[in-house]
């Protein structure tokens, strides 16, 4: 058996750690800034959703999106890349949507917002609340954007890192011709399927918006390393011989090998996000008994993020068509997930999770079909 440790520990502070001590600095000249938050934009879907949080009172507001043509007072600071300030939310803000209602909730009394612009394209915003009234003095404003600058040139690295590396990687994809037996569909399909697990984990998890975004760009590399795998036996039909079946098996290493040389072409390996995607990759096919592979891995040394990936793309593979069986409904594809479950191979948070979300998981099977089924074998 090969050894590979999953990576628990991170080498660099995570965004979140970062706005944290920005936010302690931050409070010896404001006291009454109480909370942090900056929500991301993703512009071919328009969605606007909470990124990372600091927050001295109140509730965070996790896992929350919303599309940002929805919200026309957002829409036009970004447009205009404005910033904007309410003195009193109490008399400003009205509820109505679950935004507005949870900011009344939190009793927050005034607030400023700045949209993250870096090479003249909107990013997100900084929201910045405080708990008394006619916080922000125009001085204070100017103060606070050149402080924010550096948090704001954090998350905009960041981001262009990890979207270089799924750029990077689908590069590769096309090149090597990998959608002829993996659809576009699937892959959409497995950062929404993903994304859906993860926002419905228990608490205790601890998962952060955060971490959630870094699962939902990076599970649709798991199968990277199918790239180095032979068309004979990636195409093939039929089922796999024991040998075929072990040159299958080594995509799960190829992939990590093709990942760590890009992060190392980039001079990412220390990145805070690579950390989930070698997670992903090297640890996908892995099953909490024991009997999956490359390592051998049980129960708790398979990370979250891997058995995350690993519930969506066995549900993905039963709830579609492939050369060798028909589509599942979601009912029985969820019927088999907790058979797997009473097995003790997959993790049943991961399986009620998905099983509690039965509506959206639906919506992602209709929405994402494919319009061809892939050629590959799966190699399960
Ligand atoms: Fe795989
Ligand atoms: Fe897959």
């Amino acid at each position: 058996m090969t050894s590979f440790q999953p990576l628990h520990s991170v080498t660099s502070q995570s965004l979140t750690g970062k706005l944290q001590g920005f936010h302690e600095a931050l409070l010896a000249d404001y006291p009454h800034i109480c909370r942090l938050a900056c929500a991301i934009y993703d512009k071919p879907t328009d969605v606007l959703k909470t990124f990372i949080n600091s927050t001295r009172q109140g509730h965070a507001i996790a896992g929350y999106e919303v599309k940002l043509h929805d919200t026309p007072s957002l829409l036009h600071l970004a447009n205009h890349q404005q910033s904007r300030v309410i003195d009193d939310i109490s008399a400003e803000i009205h509820g109505g949507s679950v935004h507005s209602d949870w900011l009344l909730e939190q009793g927050y009394m005034s607030s400023f917002t700045v949209p993250i612009i870096r090479q003249n394209q909107f990013l997100g915003f900084v929201f910045i609340d405080s708990v008394e009234k006619d916080s922000f003095t125009p001085s204070i404003q100017r103060d606070l954007i050149m402080r924010c600058a550096s948090i704001c040139d954090a998350i905009a690295n960041e981001l262009a890192a990890a979207h270089l590396l799924v750029a990077t990687a689908s590069a590769i994809r096309s090149i090597a011709n990998l959608r002829d037996f993996e659809t576009g569909m699937h892959l959409t399909r497995m950062a929404e399927l993903s994304k859906l697990i993860a926002r419905n984990l228990p608490a205790h998890f601890g998962l952060s918006d955060e971490d959630i975004e870094h699962i939902y760009l990076f599970s649709p590399l798991h199968d990277i390393g199918k790239i180095g795998i032979p068309d004979a036996i990636l195409l093939k039909a039929g089922r796999l011989t024991d040998s075929e079946r072990q040159i299958m098996q080594t995509h799960v290493q190829k992939g990590v090998d093709m990942i760590d040389s890009i992060l190392a072409d980039f001079n990412l390996i220390e990145a805070n996000d690579a950390r989930i995607m070698r997670n992903i990759i090297a640890f996908h096919h892995e099953y909490l008994d024991g009997s999956g592979y490359p390592f051998g891995l049980k129960g708790e040394q398979v990370p979250i993020e891997a058995r995350i990936v690993t519930v969506a793309d066995i549900f993905d593979a039963l709830t579609h068509k492939r050369p060798y069986k028909k589509s599942w409904s979601v009912e029985n594809s969820l019927t088999e997930l907790h058979q797997m479950v009473e097995q003790g191979k997959i993790d049943d948070d991961c399986v009620t999770a998905l099983a509690n979300s039965l509506n959206a998981a639906q919506h992602i099977v209709t929405t994402y079909c494919d319009s061809q089924e892939p050629a590959s074998n799966p190699g399960y």
